[in-house]
């Protein structure tokens, strides 16, 4: 078991020699984050729905010389886990990272109009995709000794989010999936942190579940009065990724450019 008190944080490839899967990879986040990982030494399982942007990540990353294999996969398949620990293993040797970042904002409407369809998308998109993988990976890291997990979680988490309830229920669900998780492995050497960004320029930003009424709602909302950018979320990931965060778990970091106060 690596001893956390031992590692070197601030070399310039803390990463080396160990295996990230990242989901949603070639969303703004995700990619942003598979670019960050590469960059400080990990070899990443790309993986998302959409079999060309994945592609698309993993060749960036071969570009700039890491290591990377894409995955087109859909989060929501409870069986998932294990093709992503057969993935991992017998491409690159090891699991070391997950980074549950794949999701979706819902369609905009009052609670009470939700059509019960929708509700079960939002959760298993964006609550139990996690804890599938979570369930699959954390038995094969408890045995390593050492396991890092983040789980992309949202301020609709922290705050609730208006005409978009299944979203908000579901990403507060990852915050408590987080802390509970947390606890449970906090002498295993692995550690489960969640991040709950506020309004970040990736592609969904500007996907029809954001109006432009509701973008500038949620910018004034914001004391930096923008939005983040997702290699600004990268850097977070990268740090709550690695042997530096030794003594933060179940705990959640927010992105929020002054936006939170709880
Ligand atoms: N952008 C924001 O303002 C913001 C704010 C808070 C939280 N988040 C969260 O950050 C995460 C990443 O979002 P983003 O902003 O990069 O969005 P994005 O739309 O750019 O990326 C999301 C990626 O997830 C993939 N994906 C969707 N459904 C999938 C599935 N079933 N299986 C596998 N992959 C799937 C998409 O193909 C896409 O590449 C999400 O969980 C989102 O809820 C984003």
């Amino acid at each position: 078991m690596a001893d956390p008190l031992q590692t070197t944080p601030c070399t310039a490839a803390p990463l080396a020699g160990q295996v990230a899967v990242v989901t949603g990879a070639g969303g703004g986040i995700g990619r942003a984050s598979c670019l960050r990982l590469s960059q400080a030494g990990a070899a990443v399982l790309a993986l998302d729905l959409d079999a060309a942007s994945a592609q698309e990540t993993a060749r960036l990353l071969q570009t700039q010389g890491g290591q990377a294999l894409a995955l087109a996969a859909d989060v929501c398949d409870p069986a998932l886990g294990a093709q992503v620990l057969t993935q991992a293993l017998a491409h690159f040797g090891r699991l070391d990272i997950l980074i549950n970042n794949a999701g979706r904002g819902s369609a905009m409407r009052p609670l009470w109009e939700i059509e019960l369809d929708d509700w079960q998308r939002d959760l298993t998109l964006n609550l139990s995709s996690q804890f599938y993988l979570c369930k699959a990976l954390v038995p094969h890291m408890v045995a390593a000794g050492y396991g890092r997990i983040v789980n992309v979680a949202s301020a609709a988490g922290m705050e609730g989010h208006p005409l978009s309830g299944g979203y908000a229920a579901a990403k507060a669900g990852v915050i408590a999936m987080t802390k509970t998780l947390g606890k449970e492995l906090a002498t295993q050497g692995v550690i489960v942190n969640a991040i709950a960004p506020a309004l970040i320029d990736s592609p969904m930003l500007h996907s029809e579940w954001f109006s432009a009424e509701l973008k500038q709602q949620l910018l004034d909302r914001i004391p930096m009065r923008r939005a983040g950018q997702p290699e600004e979320v990268a850097e977070m990931v990268l740090f709550l990724a690695s042997p530096a965060v030794s003594f933060s778990t179940g705990a959640v970091f927010d992105l929020s450019g002054g936006r939170a106060t709880y």
